[in-house]
């Protein structure tokens, strides 16, 4: 399955909303997920995020594993998006700032 890593955090882009066959992004405050369950590996949105957020579990590195965990619990919590909307406002000042998952709105 693919996942949602840190980078998405206080960017949300939602370009890859857009391209997923399945509609299997979940939308928080400021970050996105997939769900696992749901994901069919097709790809398509790996290269879609500006922020180069999205990777395929197994390439998940050691220090962003937790993420793997956070898609799973999350998407089952927030509301299905299925269409692309304006990334957050300060989106372009905190892509590739490290250390977000503090930041993350659950
Ligand atoms: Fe959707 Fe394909 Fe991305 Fe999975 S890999 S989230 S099915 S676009
Ligand atoms: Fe996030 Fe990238 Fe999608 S920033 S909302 S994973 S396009």
């Amino acid at each position: 399955t693919y996942v949602v890593t840190q980078n998405c955090i206080r960017c949300k882009y939602t370009d890859c909303v857009e391209v997923c066959p399945v509609d299997c992004f979940y939308e928080g405050e400021n970050f996105l997920v997939i769900h696992p369950d749901e994901c069919i590996d097709c790809g398509l949105c790996e290269p879609e995020c500006p922020a180069e957020a999205i990777f395929l579990d197994d390439d998940v590195t050691e220090d962003q594993q937790i993420f793997i965990e956070i898609n799973a619990q999350l998407s089952e919590k927030w509301p299905n998006i299925t269409e692309r909307i304006e990334p957050l406002e300060d989106a372009e000042e905190w892509k590739d700032k490290p250390n977000k998952l503090a930041l993350l709105i659950k």
